[in-house]
């Protein structure tokens, strides 16, 4: 499965959510995830994210996300349609520990 990451937090570009074939992005308030067990993996979505943050969860040290993805994605609602990313995206892009400052 891919994975959304770190760096979604606050910069939500939600290009992702235009080319994943099955809808299987589901929107938090400051990021978006994917539902592990319905993501088949296509990996299309993640060269289209500007942000970076769409991994496939063989990478190491992504543990905690593959957590984050499998718990948020049951709570949150399904996301179908891209809207526009919030208007001060770009100066999130890249920041670190988004998690600790940001997620909530
Ligand atoms: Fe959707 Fe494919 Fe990305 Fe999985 S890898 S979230 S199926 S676009
Ligand atoms: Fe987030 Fe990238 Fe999608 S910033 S909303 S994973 S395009």
């Amino acid at each position: 499965t891919y994975i959304v990451t770190d760096n979604c937090i606050k910069c939500k570009y939600m290009d992702c959510v235009e080319v994943c074939p099955v809808d299987c992005f589901y929107e938090g308030e400051n990021m978006l995830v994917i539902h592990p067990d319905e993501c088949i993996d296509c990996g299309v979505c993640e060269p289209e994210c500007p942000a970076e943050a769409i991994k496939p969860d063989t990478e190491s040290g992504l543990d905690k996300w593959l957590e984050i993805n499998q718990k948020y994605s049951a709570v949150w609602p399904n996301i179908t349609e891209k809207r526009d990313a919030p208007d001060d995206a770009k100066a999130f892009d890249g920041e670190a520990g988004k998690f600790e400052k940001y997620f909530s």
